[in-house]
C-alpha cells in the first residue's frame, strides 16, 4: 500500500540528511506504528509520504502509484493529521470541515454524514457553528482529526496524533484507527507513547538519526529478549540516545 524505497532528505544547511536512505512497506490493512527520538526525522519522513515535502532521492509510491508525476491523484487517497494545527482561525469549525470536504470532493450527502459521525463520537458537534480561534488544543485536533476522515482515504497518516488529547477521545481514535484498518484501509502514524505502540499496532518501525533501526511486530522486535517492552527495546536500540547530538 505504501513503499518508500531509499528515499533521502536534507535540509538546506543541515550537516547531515534528516531521512538518509529509508526504505520500508507497509501492507494494505496494516496499522503502522513509526517511533523514534526527538530529531530522528518522523515528521520529515510524513510530510514526503503526504507530498508537502519532496525527497532529495528515492520513490515513495501509494497505492501502486508514484507520489511524484500523480501529485494531485495520489493525495486523494491520503488523509494527513499534522503535528501541529493549522491555523483557520477565522473559520467556524462547521465551515473548516465544509472546506475539506470541498477540497477532497466529498458529495454532500456522504459528507453530512461523516460529519455527524466524527463530531458526535469526539464530541465537538456542540461546538462547530464556533470560531476555531476558540477551540481548546484538544479540540482543534479533534477537529483536524475529522476533516482528515471526511473522504474516507485509504491511506490514513497522523503525526503525534495523541498529543493533547483526554483518555476519552485518545481511546476513541485508537478504535477508529483500528476500524479503519479492519475496513481495509491502511494507517500509518508516528508517536511517542510506547505502550499505545505496544497495543495497538500491527508493525513497528524505528528511526533513528534518518536511518531505520528496526521494524517488524512487537514479537520480532523483542526476538533477542523474551518478554522484554516495547520500552526495553526502543531504550535498547536508541541506546536510550537523543537523535538530535
Ligand atoms: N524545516 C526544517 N529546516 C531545517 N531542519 C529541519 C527542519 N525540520 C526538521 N529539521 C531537522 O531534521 C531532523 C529531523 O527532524 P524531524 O522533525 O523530522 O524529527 P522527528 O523525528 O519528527 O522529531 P520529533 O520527535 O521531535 O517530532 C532534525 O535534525 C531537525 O532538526
Ligand atoms: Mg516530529
Amino acid at each position: 500500500m505504501l513503499s518508500i524505497e531509499n528515499v533521502r532528505k536534507k535540509y538546506a544547511k543541515a550537516s547531515r540528511d534528516a531521512v538518509d536512505d529509508l526504505s520500508m512497506d507497509v501492507r494494505a490493512g496494516e496499522l503502522f506504528g513509526f517511533l523514534g527520538p526527538n530529531g530522528a526525522g518522523k515528521t520529515t519522513t510524513i510530510k514526503m509520504i503526504v507530498g508537502i515535502l519532496t525527497p532529495d532521492a528515492g520513490t515513495i509510491t501509494i497505492d501502486g502509484r508514484p507520489m511524484r508525476g500523480n501529485a494531485i491523484d495520489v493525495k486523494r487517497k491520503i488523509g494527513y493529521v499534522p503535528d501541529a494545527q493549522d491555523s483557520y482561525d477565522r473559520l467556524t469549525g462547521m465551515e473548516y470541515l465544509n472546506f475539506m470536504a470541498d477540497v477532497y470532493g466529498v458529495s454532500p450527502e456522504s459528507r453530512a454524514q461523516q460529519i455527524e459521525r466524527y463530531t458526535k463520537l469526539f464530541e465537538i458537534d456542540g461546538a462547530l457553528r464556533e470560531p476555531v480561534r476558540s477551540y481548546s488544543r484538544g479540540m482543534k485536533q479533534k477537529l483536524t482529526i475529522t476533516g482528515a476522515l471526511l473522504h474516507k482515504p485509504r491511506l490514513w497518516v497522523l503525526d503525534e496524533p495523541m498529543v493533547g488529547l483526554d483518555p476519552h477521545s485518545a481511546h476513541v481514535l485508537k478504535q477508529e484507527m483500528r476500524a479503519h484498518c479492519d475496513a481495509g484501509n491502511t494507517v500509518f502514524f508516528s508517536t511517542h507513547v510506547l505502550d499505545v505502540a505496544e497495543r495497538l499496532c500491527d508493525r513497528i518501525g524505528i528511526l533513528r538519526q534518518g536511518k531505520l533501526i528496526a521494524q517488524g511486530t512487537l514479537e520480532q522486535l523483542r526476538s533477542d529478549e523474551r518478554g522484554a517492552s516495547l520500552e526495553q527495546v526502543f531504550l535498547e536500540l536508541t541506546d536510550g540516545a537523543d537523535g538530535e547530538e
